[in-house]
C-alpha cells in the first residue's frame, strides 16, 4: 500500500479547525474543572497556580509541539512513531506512553461517572429545594455507593467506546466542535458572576497572590504533574492526534492556543469554585470532592439554577468525554497500527479490559476503603498520584530528550514547517526543549526526593 493510502484509511482530521479542537477536547477535562482547583486548595493557592502556569510555558508548551510534530511525521501511534524514526531503547516511551493510557483511563471513568451522577441529580431537580448546608452532604451520598459509581463508570465507559468505535473524523471531531466552546461561556459566565460575589476578591487573592513558602517540594512535582495531565501530554496523546494531522497544519499554532484554552478554563473554573469557598466559608483544602461540593451550591441558590446545573453537569460530562477518547484513542491506535487489529475489536475489547482496570477504584471509598498504597491516599487517588506525578513527566522527560537530542535540526524544522509554515519561535523552542524543560523535569524530581 502507498503511504499516501495508507495514512488515508488510518484517517486523518477533516479540518484544520477541527485538529485545534479535538486538541482542546482532549486538553480540557476534568484536570482543569475536577483536579485544578482541588489540588490548587490542598496545595494553598496562588504559589502553587503561578509555578504551574511557568510549567505550562517552559515545558507543556514545548513538550506539546514536540508530540505533535513526532506524531505528524511519523503518522503512527506512539511505538510505531519511536520505532519508525529511531527505534531501540526509544520504544520503551511509546510503550510506557500505551500504558499510562490503560493506567489513567481506568481511574478517569469514575471521577467522570461522579460528574454523570451529578448531571442525573441536576435533571431530577436535587440541588434546588437544597440549602447550602446540605449540598456538599450529596458528595457523601454518591461515594457511599459502590454500586451507583460502578454503573456510572461502566456508563460513561460505554459512550466513550461508542465515540473511539466511530472513528478519527466523524467520532473524534464533531463532538469537540459543538461542546467545548459552550462549555467555556457557561464557565465565563460562573466565574464572573463568582468575581462579584462577596468571596470573590478572597478567591481571587488565594489563587493569584503567592505565598512561596507553600511551595513545597510535594506541591511543585504536583503542579509539574499537573501541567502534564491538564495538557494530555507525557504519554502520546497528543503524538497520536498530531499523528492524524495533514502537512501545512501550523503545529506551534495549534500547540500554543490549546495551551492558553486550558489554563484559561483551569483559572475560570478555579475563580468560580473559589468565590463559592470563600462566600460560604468552605474549606479550601476539601479535597477531590471540592467541585461537586461547591458548584451545586451556587446552582440551588440562583434564579434558573436547574437550568444552569444541568448545562454545566452535561458538558462537564461531554469536557471529559473529548478526554477520555484520546486516552483510549492511544491504545487503540497502538493495538490498530502496530497489532493490525480492526478499530472496532481493539476499542471494544481494550474498552472492556480498562472498564475492569478502573474497578478497584470505583470501589476505592468503601470496599476497597482500607486500601491505601500511597501514603493514606486510597485506591484512586494513589494511582492518580503515581501516573500524574511519575509516569507523565517521566515520559515528558525522554520526549524532551529525544526532540532536543535525536530529532535533526533537519527534521524537526523540516516538519514543521512542512506546507505555508515558518516557525520564526524555533531557536527558543529549540533552546527550550533541548535544555530547559528536561532540567526543570530533572529538577523537579530530584528535588521531591530530596536531593536538595
Ligand atoms: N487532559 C485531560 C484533562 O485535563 C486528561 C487527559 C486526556 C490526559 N488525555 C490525556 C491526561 C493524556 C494525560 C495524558 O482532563
Amino acid at each position: 500500500m502507498s503511504e499516501y493510502s495508507s495514512k488515508q484509511k488510518r484517517g486523518l482530521w477533516t479540518s484544520r479547525f477541527g485538529f485545534i479542537m479535538a486538541s482542546a477536547g482532549s486538553a480540557i477535562g476534568l484536570g482543569n474543572i475536577w483536579k485544578f482547583p482541588y489540588i490548587a486548595g490542598m496545595h494553598g493557592g496562588g504559589a502553587f497556580v503561578l509555578f504551574f502556569i511557568f510549567c505550562i510555558i517552559t515545558v507543556g508548551i514545548p513538550i506539546m509541539i514536540s508530540e505533535m510534530v513526532i506524531g505528524r511525521h511519523t503518522h503512527k501511534d506512539p511505538v510505531g512513531a519511536f520505532k519508525k524514526i529511531r527505534g531501540g531503547a526509544w520504544v520503551i516511551v511509546g510503550w510506557l506512553g500505551v500504558t499510562a493510557g490503560f493506567v489513567i483511563l481506568s481511574y478517569y471513568c469514575v471521577v467522570a461517572g461522579w460528574a454523570v451522577d451529578y448531571l442525573w441529580l441536576a435533571l431530577q431537580g436535587t440541588f434546588t429545594a437544597q440549602h447550602a448546608q446540605q449540598v456538599p452532604q450529596l458528595f457523601a451520598g454518591l461515594l457511599s455507593s459502590d454500586l451507583s459509581q460502578l454503573l456510572w463508570q461502566a456508563l460513561f465507559m460505554g459512550m466513550t467506546i461508542l465515540i473511539v468505535m466511530g472513528g478519527v473524523s466523524s467520532g473524534l471531531e464533531l463532538a469537540n466542535k459543538v461542546m467545548m466552546p459552550i462549555l467555556f461561556f457557561i464557565l465565563l459566565f460562573l466565574a464572573i458572576r463568582g468575581i462579584f460575589s462577596p468571596g470573590g476578591e478572597k478567591a481571587l487573592t488565594f489563587l493569584f497572590s503567592p505565598q512561596w513558602s507553600k511551595l513545597d517540594p510535594p506541591a511543585m512535582l504536583e503542579a509539574l504533574g499537573h501541567a502534564f495531565f491538564s495538557l494530555s501530554l507525557g504519554m502520546g496523546a497528543m503524538l497520536t492526534y498530531g499523528s492524524y494531522a495533514d502537512e501545512g497544519t501550523n503545529i506551534p499554532k495549534v500547540a500554543i492556543t490549546v495551551s492558553i484554552m486550558d489554563t484559561c478554563v483551569a483559572l475560570l473554573s478555579g475563580i468560580a469554585i473559589f468565590s463559592i469557598v470563600f462566600t460560604y466559608g468552605i474549606e479550601p483544602a476539601a479535597g477531590p470532592g471540592l467541585v461537586f461540593k461547591t458548584l451545586p451550591i451556587l446552582f440551588s441558590q440562583m434564579p434558573g439554577g436547574t437550568l444552569i446545573a444541568i448545562l454545566f453537569f452535561l458538558l462537564l460530562v461531554f469536557a471529559a468525554l473529548t478526554s477520555s477518547i484520546s486516552l483510549l484513542e492511544v491504545v487503540v491506535a497502538y493495538y490498530c497500527d502496530e497489532k493490525k487489529w480492526g478499530r472496532k475489536k481493539a476499542t471494544l475489547f481494550m474498552g472492556f479490559i480498562i472498564f475492569l482496570l478502573g474497578v478497584p477504584s470505583a470501589l476505592s471509598n468503601n470496599l476497597l476503603k482500607d486500601v491505601h498504597f500511597i501514603g493514606d491516599r486510597n485506591f484512586l487517588d494513589s494511582i492518580d498520584l503515581l501516573a500524574t506525578n511519575y509516569i507523565l513527566p517521566l515520559g515528558g522527560l525522554f520526549i524532551a530528550i529525544f526532540t532536543g537530542w535525536i530529532l535533526t535540526t533537519r527534521l524537526a524544522k523540516g516538519e514543521i514547517e512542512k506546507g505555508e509554515v515558518r516557525f520564526q519561535l524555533y531557536p527558543a523552542w529549540h533552546f527550550l526543549i533541548k535544555y530547559v524543560s528536561p532540567v526543570l523535569v530533572a529538577l523537579v524530581f530530584l528535588n521531591k526526593i530530596g536531593l536538595f
